[in-house]
Order: C-alpha cells, then sequence, then structure tokens
C-alpha cells in the first residue's frame, strides 16, 4: 500500500472525464461561459485506461468516472468496457446529472458499470429550473428509471442542500426514494471553485439535514463504508431503505481520506481544494514507461499533507473567520466532483 504523509493510503481515483456540462447548476457553474480545456488538451480513452491501470498497481481499488458531465464523452461505454475489465478493480462508479442517462445507460451496463450516482436536488421543476439552469427534470427522472430496469444497484441520489434553496424538499426527496428504491446521499453545499459565492450562511448542515429527517422517519448510524467513505451512512429504523450525508464542511473526513483526482486535461490532484495538480498527460504524451509514471505518482502521493476541511473548518471556528475567496482552486468541473 502507498501511503501518504499521514498513512492515508491511496485507494481511490476520481476521474473527470470532461470540464464541458449541459447544465449551469448555480452551485457549481454559476456563469454561463467558462474558458475551456482545448479538445486536444483532453486525455483519451487510451490514456485514461492506461493510467487507470497503474493507478490500480499502486493500490486504487475504486474509480468514479465524472466530470463535468461524463455522459457528454461520446462512446462511454467503450472506455466503461475498458476499465471494468481491470484487474484489481474492484468499484467502477459513475456520477451523472442524469438528463442523457435514459438513451446510454442500457450500453453503459452491457459494457459492465454496476452502479451510479445521479444529482437531483428536487422534484420541483420550476425549482430544478432555477437550480439546474438548463436541462429538465422529467428527462432526469426517465433516466433514473431506465437506470433501474436496467439492473443498476444501487442507485444513489446526490442532493445538494443549499440554504433558500432545497432545504424544504429534504422529505419529498426522502419519500420518493424510500418508495422506488433509491439510495439518498445528501451533500453539505461546499465552496468548490471560485465562482459559487459559498458563504457558511447558505451551507445547511449534516446535524440540521438529519434532524429534518430523523422527526419524520426515524434514523439509525451505520458508519462510513469502509471506514473512509465521504459519506455517512444511515438506515431507516422501519427497514424501508438508507440515506448518506456527505459532511465536508461540519464534520470533515480529511483524516481518513484516500481520494486522488485526475482532471479531464490529465493533472493528478490530491484534493478537491487543491489550486494546481501534476501535469501526468505530459509524462504520457512525451514517451514516459510505465515503470517513470508510477515512480513520480508514489513520490506526490509520499508526500501529500492535504487537509483542506479541517483547515476550513478550524478557521471557522476561530476569531479569524473563513473567506472562501481567499483560496483560489482548481474549478470542480474540471478536477471531477
Ligand atoms: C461536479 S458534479 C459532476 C457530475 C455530474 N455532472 C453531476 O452533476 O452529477 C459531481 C457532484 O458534485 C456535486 N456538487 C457540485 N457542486 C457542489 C457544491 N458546491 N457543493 C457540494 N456538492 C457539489 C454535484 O451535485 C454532483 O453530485
Ligand atoms: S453539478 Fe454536474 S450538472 Fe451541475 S453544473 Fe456541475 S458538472 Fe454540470
Amino acid at each position: 500500500m502507498l501511503d501518504d504523509v499521514y498513512t492515508r493510503p491511496l485507494k481511490d481515483l476520481r476521474i473527470s472525464l470532461t470540464d464541458r456540462c449541459n447544465f449551469r447548476c448555480t452551485y457549481c457553474m454559476p456563469f454561463d461561459e467558462y474558458e475551456w480545456i482545448d479538445k486536444k488538451e483532453i486525455l483519451t480513452f487510451e490514456e485514461i485506461t492506461r493510467l487507470a491501470g497503474l493507478f490500480v498497481q499502486l493500490g486504487v481499488d475504486k474509480i468514479r468516472l465524472t466530470g463535468g458531465e461524463p455522459l457528454l464523452r461520446k462512446d462511454l461505454e467503450k472506455l466503461i468496457s475498458k476499465l471494468s475489465s481491470l484487474n484489481g478493480l474492484e468499484d467502477l462508479c459513475l456520477t451523472t446529472n442524469g438528463s442523457l442517462l435514459a438513451e446510454k445507460v442500457s450500453a453503459l451496463k452491457s459494457a459492465g458499470l454496476r452502479r451510479i450516482n445521479v444529482s437531483l436536488d428536487t422534484l420541483n421543476a420550476e425549482k430544478f429550473a432555477r437550480i439546474r439552469r438548463r436541462g429538465d427534470l422529467a428527462k432526469v427522472l426517465e433516466g433514473l428509471f431506465a437506470a433501474k430496469r436496467c439492473g443498476l444497484r444501487p442507485i444513489k441520489i446526490n442532493v445538494v442542500v443549499e440554504r433558500g434553496n432545497n432545504e424544504d424538499d429534504i422529505i419529498d426527496l426522502v419519500e420518493f426514494s424510500r418508495k422506488n428504491g433509491f439510495a439518498l446521499r445528501f451533500i453539505e453545499y461546499m465552496d468548490v471553485g471560485n465562482s459559487n459565492n459559498w458563504t457558511s450562511e447558505k451551507l445547511v448542515s449534516k446535524k440540521e439535514i438529519l434532524d429534518i429527517i430523523d422527526a419524520r422517519y426515524p434514523l439509525r448510524e451505520v458508519g462510513r463504508d469502509k471506514g473512509s467513505a465521504p459519506s455517512m451512512d444511515y438506515d431507516f429504523i422501519d427497514g424501508r431503505g438508507e440515506i448518506g450525508v456527505i459532511a465536508s464542511v461540519t464534520e470533515p473526513f480529511c483524516s481518513t481520506c484516500t481520494r486522488a483526482r485526475l482532471t479531464a486535461d490529465g493533472k493528478l490532484v490530491t484534493c478537491l481544494f487543491s489550486a494546481t495538480g501534476y501535469d501526468l498527460k505530459a509524462l504520457l504524451r512525451n514517451g514516459a514507461t510505465d515503470d517513470k509514471i508510477i515512480e513520480i505518482v508514489s513520490a506526490i502521493w509520499q508526500k501529500r499533507t492535504d487537509g483542506y476541511s479541517d483547515e476550513r473548518l478550524e478557521a471557522m471556528n476561530s476569531g479569524r473567520g473563513y473567506r472562501a475567496k481567499d483560496h483560489k482552486k482548481i474549478e470542480m468541473i474540471t478536477l471531477g466532483g
């Protein structure tokens, strides 16, 4: 196992397949246009597969494909097929906004995808339009049910809770998920990227989210999957389903973080809140051997000391306070949420 400075092993890899997205969610892409990564700088499927194989050799057993919107990558099933046959990879999953899922899920399942996360913050069409600013709720719901019919399990719904936006949708989403057999993952609103105007006032804490749900549908804490997953999981006491809460702001899990990220243009990033990454694509395209890439990735991981969310909480609790704008970060669409 490859450990960092704080003995956190490298176990997970999140790969951003593209920085493009067909939505413009207020919490992620508040602007209409961005400076997009040049198409020729985006990693090819062959390059992604080669790097993924090397990360698996280093101990990664779980890969999540994300973005931007990963389903915008043409022929995505070809990549799924290559990755799902990597020896040593135990878990391959995908996070999507669901807009193109209905038409693509069957090919993804046949290529080897077993499970999926679909982002959905409200069941109210008007609110959906306000929060996600493009796309259409009906298409996302169609995608969710198509995934269910195809047999993907589990299907998790990711909900970003932002005060004033959708805290009053929590119970609707719980009831919808319990009825239809979906698992829910509530995510505390985070100061990802540089433009979403995050403030702590917009945060709905894990405690608040749990209190709202527990008052109606009592919960029992289960814990974190493998002890290191971002989500703290809960079962409903009546046995009808489960939820999880990712509390990166109020209960950071930096001390157990085993995740590396690969940006759409091939940079290795060791924290969701990093300002820079290491250009692995340059190595690939300059003919580096597998051994050389493994040596460099190992050296980067062994020096890793990231703990951004711990530091944020400490600043928030101190007299100094915390201003998201003072910290320049890579955009979430580039490094993969
Ligand atoms: C960046 S998206 C990429 C995948 C895909 N486009 C989607 O929306 O599912 C990955 C996840 O990050 C979440 N996310 C985006 N901005 C966030 C923020 N400011 N705070 C918390 N979660 C966020 C999204 O809701 C989504 O579940
Ligand atoms: S959260 Fe996903 S769907 Fe929304 S803008 Fe970001 S990448 Fe696109």
